[in-house]
């Protein structure tokens, strides 16, 4: 039902981190407010979930997880099936922490669910190049 990606640490050959991506949809009314003021009046929108999201203890705080979440907002940006923001569902206060930290926006209805708008990810890698 989704695609799973995974980081490899090569030195020690074994897993750092991994997540999965699938093609979802979001009700509108889910959305913040400041993002769906600028999308067309539709009631579902196309997104891409990212779920499972998880970087081994051991390779913790040193950044992997935040580079799992741009890999996924690439990809995302680079598919033929269009999505216009990555969606997350936090598990708990930390992971909400931590997508903060990486720009998720909160839903304007449910406490879990955060978004990203891909214009953002694109505007931001077209600084880059
Ligand atoms: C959440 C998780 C994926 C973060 O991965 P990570 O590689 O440690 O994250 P990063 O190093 O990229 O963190 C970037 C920033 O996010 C924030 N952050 C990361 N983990 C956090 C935590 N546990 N609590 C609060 N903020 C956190 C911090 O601001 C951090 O920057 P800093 O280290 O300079 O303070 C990882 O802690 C994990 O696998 N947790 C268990 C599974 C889980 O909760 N997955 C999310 C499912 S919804």
């Amino acid at each position: 039902m989704a695609s799973c990606f995974v980081a490899l640490e090569s030195a020690a050959n074994t897993i750092a981190g991994y997540y999965t991506l699938a093609a979802a949809s979001a009700h509108a009314g889910d959305l913040p407010e400041e993002i769906v003021r600028r999308l067309p009046r539709y009631p579902l929108l196309p997104v891409a979930l990212v779920g499972r999201l998880a970087v081994d203890q051991r390779f913790q705080r040193r950044g992997v997880g935040s580079a799992l979440l741009a890999d996924a907002a690439l990809r995302a940006l680079k598919g033929d099936v269009k999505a216009f923001a990555l969606i997350v569902e936090a598990k708990d206060a930390d992971a909400f922490s931590f997508y903060r930290h990486n720009g998720f926006q909160p839903s304007a209805s449910r406490a879990e669910a955060l978004f990203l708008p891909l214009a953002t990810v694109r505007r931001a890698a077209a600084t880059r190049t």
